[in-house]
C-alpha cells in the first residue's frame, strides 16, 4: 500500500518542487497523489474519490477512463505502439478534427499545446515574412520564449508572468496587447501593423481565471489581422471541442487563419496540433521551408484516443457539460451571495471561475483585483469535503460530460460547508 507521506517526501528529493508541472504543488496543505480516476471522480491516496472539477487541466471532457477512450486504446496498443511511419490513424483523426476545425485545410498533430503554439508562430513568420507577434496580457500559449511574456496560469499565479531566461531580443519581438480592449490593439497595429505577423489569442481566456471576449474584441482581432496583412491565430487549446464542437470559431463566428488545438483532441494522452489554411500549412516541412519534425509527432496512442472522444463527443453532444457547468456556476452565485456583496462567477458552457471583491471581469486586471486568499481557502476547505477544484485562481474549473444531477448535488452539498469555514 502506497503512504502518501512517503510519496511526497521521495518526490521533494527527486523531482523540482517534488513535481513535474508548477501548478500541482499548489494543492493545499499539499500535493495531491493521484491512483486513479472513474467519470468525475479522481481517486487521490489521501482523500480517496474526489468529485473532480479539474479534469486533468481540461482533456477530460468524457471524464476519467472513459470505456470508449479505454477500448481504443487498449485495440491500438495490441497492435504495437510506435512505428516512425504513417499510420491510417493519423488519417482519421485528421479528418475528424478538420471536419469539425477546418474544412477543406490542413493540419499537422504534434505532442503539446506548447508545441502547437511555438509552431503556428514559426509558420506565421515564415508565411508573412515579418518577426513580430501580439499577445495579450494574463493568456497563456505554453512554456516557450515567444509566450512567456506577461502570460496567465502558474507563471501569472507564481509572479512570473514573464519568465527569466528569456532574452531581452527575443521578448521584444512579444508585443503585448489588453484582453478585450480593441482600442488599444488598433493603436498598436497603427505603429507597427507591417511588422506584425500573428496575432495569437486565447478565444475564451482560460488561463486568468475565466474571461469572455467581448464581441467587438473578437471582430477587431478578426478585421485588423486582415488590414495590415497579420495572420490570427486563434490559440484553441482549451475552447476547442469545449465550446462547441467547432470550438470558438463556430461558438463565435469567427474565422481564423490558424488554429492551434491540443488537450481534448489527445483524449487525455499527449498531443497538440496545428490546423489551418492549406496554402499557410504547405510552407511545412516535407513541402516547405518551416520546419518541424517529432519522433512522437501523430503517436498512435493519442490519435485513437483523441478519435475515440471526438466520436463520442458526436453522438452525445456537449449540452451535458454545459449544463453541468451552469448549474455549478448557480450553486456558487447563491452561496457567495448570502455571504459577499462583491462577487462575480463567470461561466462560457463547461468553463466557470468565480471572484471574490469584484463586481465585474472583463479582464485580467480585474481578475488582478480579486481576493485570491478566500479562493484558496475555499479549494482547500472544498478537498476536506471531497471535492476538487483548481488550486489557483487563474485556472478554470470544468465540466465533463459525465457530471450530471448526482454531482451537482455532491457539490451544493459540500460548497456551503467549505465556505462557512472561510468566512
Ligand atoms: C490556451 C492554452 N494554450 C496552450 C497551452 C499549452 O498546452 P500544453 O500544456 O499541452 O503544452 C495551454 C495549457 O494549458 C493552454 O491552456
Amino acid at each position: 500500500m502506497l503512504d502518501k507521506k512517503s510519496v511526497l517526501e521521495r518526490a521533494s528529493n527527486l523531482l523540482v518542487g517534488g513535481v513535474n508541472s508548477p501548478v500541482r504543488a499548489f494543492y493545499k496543505p499539499t500535493p495531491l497523489v493521484a491512483v486513479g480516476g472513474e467519470g468525475p471522480y479522481l481517486v487521490d491516496l489521501e482523500h480517496g474519490k474526489l468529485l473532480d472539477h479539474v479534469l486533468g487541466y481540461g482533456p477530460l471532457i468524457l471524464g476519467h477512463r472513459h470505456p470508449a477512450v479505454l477500448r481504443a486504446v487498449k485495440e491500438v496498443i495490441e497492435e504495437g505502439w510506435l512505428y516512425g511511419a504513417l499510420t491510417e490513424l493519423e488519417v482519421r483523426h485528421a479528418e475528424k478534427v478538420l471536419s469539425h476545425i477546418y474544412p477543406g485545410g490542413l493540419i499537422r498533430f504534434v505532442n503539446s499545446g506548447t508545441e502547437a503554439t511555438m509552431l503556428a508562430i514559426r509558420l506565421a513568420r515564415g508565411y508573412t515574412g515579418r518577426n513580430k507577434i501580439v499577445k495579450f496580457e494574463g493568456c497563456y500559449h505554453g512554456a516557450h520564449d515567444q509566450v512567456l511574456v506577461k502570460s496567465g496560469s502558474a507563471a501569472g499565479h507564481l509572479g512570473i508572468p514573464t519568465s527569466k531566461g528569456i532574452p531581452q531580443e527575443v521578448a521584444k519581438l512579444t508585443l503585448v496587447a489588453q484582453y478585450n480592449d480593441p482600442a488599444k490593439l488598433e493603436e498598436l497595429f497603427e505603429h507597427e501593423g507591417n511588422e506584425i505577423a500573428a496575432v495569437i489569442v486565447e478565444p475564451v481566456l482560460g488561463n486568468y481565471g475565466v474571461v469572455p471576449p467581448k464581441k467587438e474584441f473578437l471582430t477587431a482581432l478578426r478585421r485588423l489581422t486582415r488590414k495590415h496583412g497579420s495572420l490570427l491565430i486563434l490559440d484553441e487549446v482549451i475552447t476547442g471541442f469545449r465550446l462547441s464542437l467547432g470550438g470558438a470559431q463556430q461558438y463565435f463566428g469567427i474565422k481564423a487563419d490558424l488554429v492551434t488545438l491540443g488537450k481534448i483532441i489527445g483524449g487525455g494522452f499527449p498531443v497538440g496540433a496545428v490546423a489551418g489554411e492549406k496554402e499557410i500549412m504547405n510552407l511545412l516541412t516535407p513541402t516547405g521551408s518551416v520546419f518541424n519534425a517529432g519522433t512522437f509527432n501523430g503517436h498512435p496512442v493519442s490519435m485513437a484516443a483523441g478519435y475515440a472522444t471526438i466520436q463520442v463527443l458526436e453522438s452525445e453532444g456537449l449540452t451535458q457539460a454545459s449544463e453541468t457547468g451552469k448549474a455549478l456556476a448557480e450553486v456558487i452565485d447563491d452561496e457567495l451571495s448570502r455571504k459577499f456583496d462583491k462577487y462575480t462567477v463567470v461561466r462560457v458552457e463547461s468553463m466557470v471561475q468565480f471572484y471574490i471583491g469584484v463586481d465585474n471581469v472583463e479582464s485580467p486586471t480585474d481578475v488582478k483585483q480579486a481576493n485570491k486568499k478566500i479562493y484558496l481557502k475555499i479549494h482547500e476547505e472544498l478537498l476536506k469535503e471531497k471535492v476538487l477544484i483548481a488550486p489557483s485562481q487563474l485556472e478554470a474549473l470544468f465540466t465533463s460530460i459525465v457530471h450530471g444531477d448526482r454531482e451537482i448535488e455532491l457539490f451544493k452539498q459540500a460548497f456551503p460547508k467549505a465556505l462557512r469555514r472561510v468566512v
